[in-house]
Formats: structure tokens, sequence, C-alpha cells
């Protein structure tokens, strides 16, 4: 049963760095990886596209949008239906749409089933905001990767110039800011620390560092 195949979660606020040290550990150890947060936007995207506003008053539509949702997950890239989604959904507009569809109850449920179903041996790297919290609350090691909101619009600055796009530092940090109090002030799985978590602030660290410490921390958890 899966409840035997062990799962690292790595929670944490928008552009700590979780999705690129989440993946690297993956990598190391030969485990599937979970992006959680790129449901989150492809129902956003999704739903742009169906013409459904996203707010509350759509919410059965949006998630019945969600529990229908034709994605698929290939290599690297991410397809709605006959189209790969993998950049667009990776905008500053999709992550504030995924954060507003994110606070529904009704579209945060219907995308447990297809998360739990990225649990597969060996094991699984899940990055997000919950995943310690309510998807997968027995993992035996649970990180809250986090970094200060100054670094992180730094970061998230310096990643947008290499893709080729215009931006601010200070509305780059005002736009996280303003994710990350949505995220953590939502009624449903808000952000959070889970009470075993390990924090890990890598505000100061290089990502390679970053990997080597959750690596070290699940090292000193085996044998489970
Ligand atoms: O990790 P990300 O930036 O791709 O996530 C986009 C949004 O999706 C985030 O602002 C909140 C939501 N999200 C969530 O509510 N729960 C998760 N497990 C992952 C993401």
């Amino acid at each position: 049963p899966p409840e035997h195949i062990p799962v690292i979660c790595i929670d944490g606020p928008t552009a700590s760095g979780k999705g690129t040290v989440a993946a690297a550990v993956a990598q190391r150890l030969g485990y599937h990886f979970l992006d959680s947060g790129s449901m989150y936007r492809t129902t956003a995207l999704a739903a742009m596209r169906a013409g459904i506003p996203i707010d509350a008053q759509h919410e059965p539509e949006l998630a019945a949008l969600a529990r229908t949702l034709p994605v698929r997950f290939a290599g690297g890239s991410i397809w709605l239906g006959a189209d790969d989604i993998t950049d667009a959904i990776r905008t500053e507009e999709a992550g504030m749409n995924a954060s507003r569809v994110s606070t529904l109850a009704q579209v945060r449920e219907a995308l447990v089933a297809l998360q739990l179903s990225f649990r597969r041996l060996p094991g699984l790297v899940a990055d997000g905001r919950d995943m310690g919290t309510v998807i997968f609350p027995q993992a035996p090691l649970k990180v809250y990767l986090t970094a200060s909101a100054a670094v992180r619009a730094e970061r998230r600055h310096k990643q947008l110039i290499s893709k080729g796009i215009s931006s601010t530092i200070a509305d780059l940090r005002a736009d996280l800011e303003a994710r990350d109090a949505r995220d953590a002030n939502r009624a449903v799985a808000p952000l959070r620390p889970a009470e075993d978590a390990l924090v890990l602030d890598n505000s100061l660290l290089t990502i390679d560092e970053a990997v080597a410490q959750v690596i070290a921390w699940w090292q000193a958890r085996q044998p489970f």
C-alpha cells in the first residue's frame, strides 16, 4: 500500500526555492517529483480559457473543471489536452490566479486524488504549501523551506531577466508578499510549517547547500 512508500514534503512560500530544491532532491534520490502548485496553476489557466471567473461564486464550476482536468505530466512538460502549457503557467499572472483558485475548498478537494497518485515506488518528493500538513501528513520528512522576502524577490527578478522578461524588484516583492498573505491567511489548508517540519531558511545558502541539507536530514531518518 502507498503508505509504505516514502515521501519527503517540501513546503514553503512563493519563490523560496522549493521547486528547484525539491526537483534536485528527487533527482539525487531517484524519486518521483510532485509539483503540486502546477496543478493549481493549470486549473486557473483552464478556468481562464473556459471563461469561468475565479471567484467563490463559481466554486462548483471550478471544482468540476479541476476534477476532470485533462492534464498530463510528461518528462519536464505539462500538457492541458493537446496544448503544451509548461511556459504558460509560469507567468506571475498565472501564479496569482493559481493562488486565488487555491483558496476554494472544493477545488482543493478535487485535486487531492491526483496529488496522491504521484506516491509511487521508490519514493516521492512533494513540493507545495500543504504537502506536510494536509496531503501527506504521515510523511517521514517534512521540510519548510523559506527565505527572506528581499532574497526571494531578487531571485525571481534574476529568473525573469534570464527569460527576457522585465520587471522591478519592488513590484515583484509586493506581488510575492500579496501571494504569501493570501496563501497563509486562507481558511483551508493555509501555508504554515507542519508541527514536525524542519525549517530551512535558505536566504544565505546556495541551491547545492540547501539540497545537501535535505539529503542529510533524509539520511539521518533511515531506516524509518
Ligand atoms: O508553488 P507555486 O508558486 O507554483 O504555487 C502557485 C499557487 O498555488 C500558490 O500561490 C498557492 C497554490 N498552492 C496551494 O495552495 N497548495 C499547494 N500545495 C501548492 C500551491
